[in-house]
């Protein structure tokens, strides 16, 4: 089935062609077959009237922790009652997590992803990392590839209460059995690098392990104060490195010189900085200087880190507008990281964009430019979403 999407006011393509009137492009399929001036557009069994909106990529949200139970909608009252954000409150969800049925994961997993695409996510990664023993990661994993190919094994998010103070087994327990039950089923690993989650030796190790085991690499760095995490991200080619708020001119060099030789040689290395403006306004913390890293040439990310303690929003388009208004970033800079930096920092280069031969993931908005998901925070403006050339909504 051929869709043709005509009179659309903005084209945000990504690509070459951004398109600022009279635009359209036919989807045939699961894919994008055609881009270009509404005038010339080929005929197609379906038509959609944009009516002067906006069209956009769908958003890609390449960081979400959908794997768990419960909420911890106290602890955020605690938090903005004045308490810190450590960390600590990721064993209660596990708790949780693992008391939970198959089902009721399942359930929870699929209100999100539906409440996300909803949203206009047409992408979203999902990371385990709250079962934190062999048999509650694999069951995360397999639930969550019942909805994404883009699975994230994380049982490196914290040490459980039952490995305290014997956190090397716990490595050894990760990259033995862990691994091997979890790697069926995910896509990549990830580590939270941080002061009481992993050092920078367990972390390599653990990235070591996963890599042998044939997934890609991606980590949490510099989230709660400054650290390893992003100088071995770089170090290990890791896809993306999340959180990057404390960062050292040292570690801005480092995401900057991957990105040069990127641009400089085909196929070299390249770590995507993923943003999550999420946690910061959660956690009440300051949100990391975007600026800083657009300036020095490094390619950004934004996500949602949707998960139940530090930030539970599936909205790209709050991260979007908390971008512009908080972290000094354009909103085209906002969209374009919500979208193709998405794709990027999960190394795909079939969505975020709207070019022939991408996915047909698309939405069309409820107002005639990008510039309108920051200007108008918190409002529904996502009128169509189109996955996989299908009217999702
Ligand atoms: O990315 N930083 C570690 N993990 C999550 C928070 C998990 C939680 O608090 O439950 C994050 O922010
Ligand atoms: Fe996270």
């Amino acid at each position: 089935m051929s869709l043709l999407i005509t009179n659309i006011g903005e084209l945000f393509t990504n690509g070459a062609r951004h398109l600022t009137r009279d635009a359209a492009v036919v989807l045939d399929g699961e894919r994008i077959a055609w881009v270009g001036a509404a005038t010339e557009a080929p005929d197609a069994d379906e038509r959609i009237d944009a009516g002067g909106a906006a069209v956009l990529p769908g958003f890609v949200d390449s960081h979400a922790h959908l794997m768990f139970a419960g909420d911890r909608a106290p602890e955020f009252a605690a938090r903005m009652a004045g308490e810190p954000y450590t960390g600590g409150g990721i064993r209660t969800t596990v708790g949780a997590t693992r008391s939970a049925s198959d089902q009721e994961l399942r359930d929870n997993a699929s209100r999100l992803v539906r409440e996300a695409l909803r949203q206009g996510t047409t992408t979203i990664e999902i990371k385990s990392g709250y079962g934190l023993n062999v048999t509650d990661e694999a069951r995360s994993l397999r639930i969550a590839s019942e909805f994404t190919s883009e699975t994230t094994f994380l049982g490196a998010h914290v040490v459980p209460a039952e490995y305290q103070g014997r956190a090397d087994e716990y490595v050894g327990l990760i990259c033995g059995p862990m691994l091997a039950a979890a790697a069926p089923y995910a896509k990549w690993v990830d580590v939270f690098v941080e002061r009481g989650a992993f050092d920078e030796d367990q972390a390599r190790n653990i990235l070591e392990c996963g890599k042998a085991m044939g997934l890609g690499l991606r980590l949490h760095g510099n989230q709660l104060g400054p650290g390893p995490g992003v100088q071995l991200a770089v170090e290990m080619d890791a896809a993306s490195v999340d959180h990057c708020t404390h960062l050292s001119d040292a570690d801005v060099d480092a995401l900057a010189s991957v990105t040069v030789a990127c641009m400089c040689h085909e196929g070299w290395s390249r770590t995507v900085a993923t943003l999550l403006p999420g946690a910061e306004f959660s956690t009440r913390s300051p949100y990391p200087d975007a600026r800083r890293l657009l300036d020095a040439g490094v390619s950004v990310a934004l996500a949602t880190d949707c998960n139940p303690g530090s930030s539970y929003t599936s909205s790209m388009a709050f991260c979007i507008a908390l971008a512009v208004r908080e972290m000094r970033m354009t909103p085209a800079e906002a969209v374009r990281a919500a979208t193709a930096g998405g794709a990027q920092s999960l190394r795909r280069d079939d969505i975020g964009v709207i070019q022939v031969g991408a996915r047909a993931d698309l939405l069309i908005l409820d107002a005639p430019s990008h510039l309108h998901l920051a200007y108008r925070p918190g409002v529904p403006l996502i009128r169509t979403v189109i996955s996989g050339g299908r009217v999702a909504f």
